[in-house]
């Protein structure tokens, strides 16, 4: 080999090297998303099991029970099973962000039982819980302080995603009922999205066996808020469970020419996002069943007996009559985040590692070669 090339072969390969530590020094070798657990037989400690990545050790656990239930509790595992069963991601300490805090969230829930946080009296303040042949999902609105938000803070995007592939929280696990049967089946939710913020979120839960989990929970429109992600006709003060059409893919939308686009979001360094090429279709809901909050959260306190004071129990409204489009316009700025989380940075940075490794392979290939050659 000639000395030239001998010697960019060796920079080549020390180089490729380091790179290769560095980029081990990130990603998992199993991404979250990628992890199965059976609940509750099959959980572990912590499902993040990488401690000396970038991002450190995840803050709580996933295995949970009667000895860490209750405020203090850092439990990581969350559930979506219906109106009066569910939990939200949201910060271990008072008065934080979800920008500063997205890899620690622990699970705020309605129940207790299993080893969380359970929602203070009063917390939400509305909710609409929705189950399509695609997901099922709940948006609503909160008193944000009393799950230790920022009063001003507008929050942002948790999923099992992030730009390292180890979730927003580190760790944090998603189980459901709701295509069970019963009430007793776990089944885990390997794709999900959860937005917190400005006084509103929104949770999905994508089928896991529904074909396009992925696009209907996608993680990379992290700065567009619920009235994106999840268009809904939750009303605030209203509480109620209902059937729906399943929404257009996040970022996916048809214009009034028919013509069906691609929405682009933005990196933060080019500022505010302040104007959108389009306004979200908000699927109908119907069979809609409303209660009183008090009749699906007493387990919270008598205080929630309140939030609802005038709606009369099991209502059940016409197909259709729920459909106002005005509540979710309202929900246009609901946990969009100018700080947001790096979900939508992960994909870029995933295609770069790619690109860069097959290079590398490509050089590493040459290199090899020339040795044998000269
Ligand atoms: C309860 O959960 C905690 C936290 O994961 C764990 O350390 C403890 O061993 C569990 N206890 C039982 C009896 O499983
Ligand atoms: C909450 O945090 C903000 C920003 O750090 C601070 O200005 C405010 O005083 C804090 N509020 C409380 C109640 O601690
Ligand atoms: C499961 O629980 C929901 C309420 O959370 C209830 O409406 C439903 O009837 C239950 N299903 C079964 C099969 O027990
Ligand atoms: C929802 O209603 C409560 C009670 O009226 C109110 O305090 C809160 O600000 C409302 N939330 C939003 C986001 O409008």
């Amino acid at each position: 080999m000639y000395p030239a090339i001998r010697s960019f072969c060796a920079a080549f390969l020390l180089s490729a090297s380091i790179a290769t530590n560095a980029q081990e020094s990130k990603y998992p070798a199993t991404p979250l998303a990628s992890k199965h657990f059976a609940y509750p037989t099959g959980i572990p400690y912590q499902a993040d099991t990488d401690p000396n990545l970038v991002r450190g050790s995840q803050t709580g656990y996933n295995l949970c029970n009667s000895t860490t239930e209750g405020p203090n509790s850092l439990c990581q595992t969350s559930f979506l099973c219906a109106i009066d069963d569910f939990c939200l991601w949201a910060p271990i300490n008072p008065n934080s962000t979800i920008a500063d805090t997205e890899g620690e969230e622990v699970a705020w829930c309605t129940k207790p039982g299993r080893g969380t946080r359970i929602f203070p009296p009063g917390a939400l303040q509305g909710v609409q819980f929705t189950r399509t042949p695609d997901y099922v999902q709940v948006v609503g609105f909160v008193d944000q302080t009393l799950i230790n938000l920022r009063p001003d803070d507008s929050g942002g995007e948790l999923d099992p995603h992030g730009a390292d592939l180890r979730g927003n929280p580190l760790g944090g696990l998603v189980y459901s009922t709701a295509w069970s049967g019963d009430n007793n089946t776990y089944t885990q939710v390997l794709e999900w999205h959860n937005f917190m913020g400005g006084g509103q979120f929104c949770f999905k839960a994508c089928d896991p066996l529904g074909p396009n989990a992925p696009q209907f929970c996608a993680h990379n429109y992290d700065r567009i808020g619920c009235s994106y992600n999840a268009p809904s006709n939750a009303q605030n003060g209203t509480f109620e469970s209902c059937m729906g059409d399943s929404q257009d893919y996040p970022g996916i939308y048809t214009g009034t020419d028919g013509v069906v686009s691609t929405y682009s979001q933005p990196p933060e360094s080019l500022g505010v996002i302040s104007s959108m090429p389009y306004d979200p279709k908000v699927p109908p809901s119907s069979n809609c069943v409303q209660y009183t909050s008090a009749q699906l959260y007493s387990a919270l306190g008598t205080a929630t007996a309140t939030a609802s004071g005038t709606e009369t129990s099991l209502t059940s409204t016409q197909p259709g009559t729920s459909t106002s489009g005005s509540q979710t316009k309202s929900g246009a700025s609901a946990g969009a985040s100018q700080t947001g989380t790096t979900s939508g940075a992960g994909r870029v940075g995933v295609s770069t590692v790619l690109g860069v490794l097959g290079f590398a392979l490509v050089a590493v290939f040459w290199c090899r070669a020339e040795i044998f050659l000269f």
